[in-house]
């Protein structure tokens, strides 16, 4: 979605971002809060200028320059699917998108940006997915608490689903990549010989003028 917003809605974008990012709610409450902003949702991002999709579908592009019709892919933390839309650009056809808000995932629908649509979330649990079912998962702006402080169980699940050989990207910001948590289990799966960090880029101004990190992990 682009073009040029009005003050009014400029106003209103910036509302509904803090809405969905005030401090100290769980992850249910966090999910309920994205239902809520569903329908406006494309264009709050287009109107802070949220360049993390685009960068993970180029990012992708970079390391898979064949094949890319064949390739499947799960986009975790889909949200309306504009990770989806970018990657298609790219060429990529076969996306499954992940999840938990229902109203999220019924935008996506709406302009059939995925094969499977997985309403579930990225927790302490197992997920209805069979082993090794994806060349490449993709995670980008996963709700900052939530990734900063996501169980290991979680990773541990994207790895247990992604074929050996094959790739675990996710960009945020780097002040979330830097929060002790995330590090700490980013780093336990490397020391364990699940994934081996293959690339880690930096982009300047990805959105509200923050910095972007994307990691690239290689599953072994
Ligand atoms: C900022 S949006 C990003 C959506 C999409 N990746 C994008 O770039 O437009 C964050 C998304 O994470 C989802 N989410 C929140 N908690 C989650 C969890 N534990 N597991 C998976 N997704 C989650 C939210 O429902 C929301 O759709």
């Amino acid at each position: 979605m682009e073009g040029t917003f009005t003050e009014e809605e400029k106003v209103e974008a910036e509302k509904d971002f803090q809405f969905l990012v005030e401090k100290g709610l769980d992850n249910d409450a966090i999910v309920k809060r994205f239902d809520c902003v569903a329908e406006k949702y494309d264009k709050m991002q287009a109107i802070h200028g949220n360049s993390l999709q685009k960068w993970m579908a180029e990012s992708l592009a970079a390391l898979y320059t064949h094949n890319r019709k064949s390739v499947s892919i799960l986009d975790a933390a889909a949200g309306t699917g504009l990770v989806s839309c970018e990657m298609r650009k790219q060429g990529f056809l076969h996306i499954d998108g992940l999840e938990p808000s229902e109203r999220m995932l019924e935008q996506a629908k709406k302009n059939n940006l995925y094969e499977r649509y997985i309403c579930d979330i990225l927790a302490d649990k197992t997920l209805d997915i069979a082993d090794d079912t994806y060349n490449i998962v993709t995670v980008v702006g996963l709700s900052s608490e939530i990734f900063s402080t996501l169980p290991i169980k979680a990773f541990e699940e994207l790895v247990r689903i992604t074929k050996s050989g094959g790739h675990i990207l996710m960009n945020h910001y780097d002040y979330i990549f830097q929060r002790d948590v995330l590090r700490a289990n980013l780093a336990i799966l490397e020391d364990r010989g699940l994934w081996k960090l293959e690339d880690k880029q930096i982009k300047p101004n990805t959105a509200h003028g923050f910095t972007g990190h994307l990691h690239v992990y290689n599953v072994l």
